[in-house]
C-alpha cells in the first residue's frame, strides 16, 4: 500500500489503524477502547489494556530466542572502551536493578530521576524503572544543579540514580558534586541516591543516603515485570517552554510502545535484528525514543555512543562506528553533520571506511538546511531524510516514511504528515492559510498514540500551553507552510524557545539569570544564527545607572552565571552591553527585530516602536562584537 492510502486509512479510522499496529506489542490484557475520547480535550489510547514496556523491550525477545543477540553496543571513544550487552544480559541487569530499586522502597508510580552519562547503566536504569512501574525522569547531564533541582521539586523522586562523572572531550563533568548541590537546593529531598562509580572520578558517598550501584545490585533480588495500565505514565521528560519553569512531558505506556514499534518498521524501515544508531543523548527525547525504547521494542541492536562527531578523535568517527558495528540506519541532528562537514568538507575520512550495509540517514532536532542535506547525500550516497517532531510528540510528526513508500525528497522539507497526524497551518484567527503562506503549525486532535497525554501534575498548564490557542487543535509552537504537494516546511518557532545544536532552550530562563545580576537593569536574550549550532544565545543587557565596574568583568560574571545556573549546554558566551532596549509603545521588547539585526537580515521598522533610533544603537553595539547588519 502506498503512502497516501496508508495515511488516509489512519485518518478515516484511527481506532482500527492503531489496533492493528498494537499487534506489534505483547499485552497482558487487551484494551477496552482503542481511542478513549470520553473526556476531550484529553484523549487516551488503549484504555483498559495492560502491559509492561520492559517485558516488551527485553524479556519477550529473550523468550523468542534473541538472548544472545547484542541489545546494546556501547562505543565510548572518550573512555577508549567498547562493550556489548546481549538481550539475556540486559534482562539480568534490568531485573537486578529493578530489585535494587525495590530494596530502596521504590513502588509502582514512584518517580526516579536519572542524571547519567552515556553508559549502558543509563539504559538499564530506564528499563529497570519500567519493569516495576516506576516513572523515570532523565535529566540531561549538561544541565546545572539548579535545573536539576527544579526537576526534583516538580517530580518529587523517591530515588535519584547518577553516574559519578561524565566525560567530555575537554574535561570531566563532576556529576556527583552537581547532584549533591541540586539536592541541597531542592525542597524535596529524595530518600536515596544510587551512584554508578566510574573509575575516572568516583564520587564521595553520603552515608545513609547514597549507595553504590555495584553493591546495591549485587545485594538485590532480581525483580519481575509488573503489569501496568496502558494509560499509566512510563516516564516524564522535562523540556523548555516559554517560561523558566520547564514542562514535564508525560509519556504513557501503551500508546508509546505501539508508536515506537510501528515507527521502527514504517518510518525508519528497520527490521528486528538490525543495528540502529541514534547519535544523541539519553537525556533528550531522541535518546528516549530511538536509543532506548524503539530499537529495543523492535528487537534491534542499539548503539550507545559516548563521543562526539568530531574530535573523538576525528571527523571520521561516525563512519568508523557505522562500519565497525554494521549500522543500517543512523539518526542524528543536522548540527553533527555541519560539524563533520566543517572539518572534512571533501569527505577524506570517508575513504578509509566501508559503509556497505548503511541504508539511510535520518536528521531531526532542528531545521535542516538544504546545504547540509545535499552534502550528506553526496558524501554517503544514501537517502537523507529530514523529519520533524518534538519532545511532546515523542516521535515523528512529518517524515518521509521509508517503510511505507519513499517519496521524492525536497531539501528544506521534512516531507509529509506521518500517518496518525493531521497537520494544519492556521492563522491567528484559526483559519487555514493559503498553500505556501506561513502560519502556525497545528495538529488536529486527537494526537496519535505516543504523544503526551498531559504535563506532569498540571493538566491546566497542558491545556493552556497547547490546546487553548485553537479549540480542537494542538499548538506545536512552530511556524511554517504546506506546499501544493502537501510537503511541510518548518521555518521557525513562534515562542521564546531557541534551538542550540539541536538542544531546545528557553531564552526566558536565561533572561531570568541575567536579570538577577546586581548591575543589570534590563535584559533580553535572542537566538542569533550560527553556522555550526544553528542558533546561539546572545544577551543584550542594560546596566543600572551609576554602575562603574569594568564592563568586561560584568560580561564575564553573566556568562559564568548562565553556565552555572542553566548549564554548559546553553553555550551562552556572548553579551552586548547597550544603553537601552528597543520596545513597542506598550513596553514589549522587540526581540525579533534585534534577531534580524544580529543575523544581518532585512527587517521592517515596527510601526509601534517607541523610538526607531534605538535600532541603530543596537546595530552598532552588535557590529562591535562581530554581528552584521544590512537593513
Ligand atoms: N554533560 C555535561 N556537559 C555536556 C554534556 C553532557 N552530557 N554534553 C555537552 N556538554 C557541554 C559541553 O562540554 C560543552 O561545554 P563547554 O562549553 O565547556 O565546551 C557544552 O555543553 C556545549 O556542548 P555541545 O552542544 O556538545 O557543543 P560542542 O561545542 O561541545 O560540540 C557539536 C558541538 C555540534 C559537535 C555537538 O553539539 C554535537 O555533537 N551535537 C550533536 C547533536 C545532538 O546530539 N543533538 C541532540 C538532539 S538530536
Ligand atoms: P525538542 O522538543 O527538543 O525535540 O525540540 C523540538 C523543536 O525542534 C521543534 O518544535 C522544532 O522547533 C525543532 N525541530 C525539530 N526537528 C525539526 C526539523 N526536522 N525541522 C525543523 N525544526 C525542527
Amino acid at each position: 500500500m502506498g503512502y497516501q492510502s496508508v495515511y488516509d486509512r489512519s485518518m478515516r479510522d484511527p481506532a482500527t489503524f492503531w489496533a492493528e499496529a498494537a499487534e506489534l506489542i505483547d499485552w497482558d490484557r487487551p484494551w477496552e477502547r482503542v481511542l478513549d475520547d470520553t473526556n476531550p480535550p484529553f484523549y487516551r489510547w488503549f484504555s483498559g489494556g495492560r502491559l509492561n514496556t520492559c517485558y516488551n523491550a527485553v524479556d519477550r525477545h529473550v523468550r523468542a530466542g534473541r538472548g544472545d543477540q547484542p541489545a546494546i553496543i556501547h562505543d565510548s571513544p572518550v573512555t577508549n572502551s567498547k562493550t556489548v550487552i546481549t538481550y539475556a544480559e540486559l534482562q539480568e541487569q534490568t531485573a537486578r536493578f529493578a530489585g535494587a530499586l525495590q530494596a530502596l522502597g521504590v513502588e509502582q508510580g514512584d518517580r526516579v530521576i536519572l542524571y547519567m552519562p552515556m553508559v549502558p547503566e543509563a539504559v538499564v536504569a530506564m528499563l529497570g524503572c519500567a519493569r516495576i512501574g516506576a516513572i523515570h525522569s532523565v535529566v540531561f547531564g549538561g544541565f546545572s544543579s539548579r535545573e536539576l533541582a527544579t526537576r526534583i521539586d516538580d517530580a518529587k523522586p523517591r530515588v535519584m540514580v547518577a553516574g559519578s562523572c561524565g566525560i567530555e572531550p575537554n574535561r570531566v563533568v563532576h556529576y556527583k558534586p552537581l547532584l549533591d548541590a541540586a539536592i541541597d537546593l531542592a525542597e524535596h529531598k529524595p530518600a536515596h541516591c544510587l551512584i554508578l562509580q566510574r573509575p575516572q572520578e568516583p564520587g564521595t558517598l553520603i552515608e545513609g543516603r547514597d549507595r553504590s550501584w555495584t553493591e546495591a545490585l549485587a545485594a538485590a533480588e532480581p525483580a519481575d515485570c509488573v503489569s501496568v495500565a496502558a494509560t499509566d505514565p512510563l516516564y516524564i521528560l522535562y523540556t523548555s517552554g516559554t517560561t523558566g519553569q520547564p514542562k514535564g512531558v508525560v509519556r504513557d505506556t501503551g500508546g508509546h510502545a505501539v508508536a515506537m514499534a510501528w515507527s521502527m518498521a514504517n518510518v525508519y524501515n528497520v527490521e528486528p535484528g538490525e543495528v540502529f544508531w541514534a547519535a544523541s543523548d539519553v537525556g533528550w527525547v531522541v535518546g528516549h525514543s530511538y536509543i532506548v525504547y524503539a530499537p529495543l521494542l523492535a528487537g534491534c541492536t542499539t548503539v550507545l555512543y559516548e563521543g562526539k562527531p568530531v574530535g573523538t578523535p576525528d571527523a571520521g568517527a561516525f563512519w568508523r562506528v557505522i562500519q565497525e558495528h554494521r549500522v543500517s540506519v543512523l539518526f542524528t541532528a543536522p548540527t553533527a553533520f555541519r560539524a563533520i562537514k566543517r572539518e572534512d568538507p571533501n569527505g577524506e575520512h570517508l575513504k578509509r571506511y566501508d559503509l556497505g550495509g548503511f541504508r539511510a540517514l535520518f536528521l531531526a532536532g532542528e531545521r535542516c538546511d538544504p546545504d547540509t542535506l545535499n552534502w550528506a547525500e553526496k558524501m554517503l550516497g544514501v537517502p537523507v531524510i529530514d523529519h520533524w517532531w518534538q519532545t511532546e510528540t515523542g516521535w515523528a510528526i512529518a517524515a518521509n516514511c521509508l517503510g511505507i513508500e519513499p517519496l521524492p525528497i525536497k531539501p528544506g522539507s521534512p516531507t509529509r504528515a506521518v500517518p496518525g497526524y493531521d497537520i494544519q497551518v492556521l492563522d491567528d484567527m484559526g483559519e487555514a492559510v493559503k498553500l505556501g503562506d506561513i502560519g502556525r503549525i497545528m495538529l488536529r486532535l486527537p494526537l496519535p498514540p505516543g504523544c503526551l497525554p498531559t504535563l506532569w501534575g498540571n493538566d491546566a498548564r497542558f491545556v493552556q500551553s497547547y490546546l487553548s490557542a485553537q479549540p480542537g487543535y494542538y499548538l506545536t509552537g512552530d511556524a511554517g507552510y504546506l506546499d501544493e504537494d502537501g510537503y511541510l516546511f518548518v521555518m521557525s518557532r513562534i515562542d521564546d524557545v531557541i534551538n542550540v545544536a539541536g538542544h531546545r532552550l528557553s531564552t526566558g530562563s536565561m533572561e531570568g539569570v541575567l536579570a538577577a545580576h546586581p548591575d543589570v537593569a534590563e535584559c533580553a536574550v535572542i537566538g542569533a544564527a550560527d553556522p555550526l549550532k544553528g542558533e546561539l544565545p546572545l544577551g543584550l543587557v542594560v546596566l543600572k545607572s551609576g554602575v562603574t565596574r569594568e564592563r568586561s568583568a560584568i560580561v564575564k560574571d553573566l556568562v559564568a552565571m548562565v553556565r552555572d545556573e542553566i548549564g554548559p549546554v546553553a553555550a551562552f558566551k556572548t553579551v552586548a552591553i547597550v544603553e537601552r532596549l528597543p520596545k513597542t509603545r506598550s513596553g514589549k521588547i522587540l526581540r525579533g527585530t534585534m534577531k534580524a539585526i544580529a543575523d544581518g537580515k532585512d527587517y521592517r521598522l515596527p510601526a509601534t516602536i517607541d523610538d526607531p533610533a534605538i535600532l541603530d544603537e543596537i546595530a552598532s553595539a552588535l557590529a562591535a562584537i562581530g554581528y552584521a547588519r544590512r537593513a
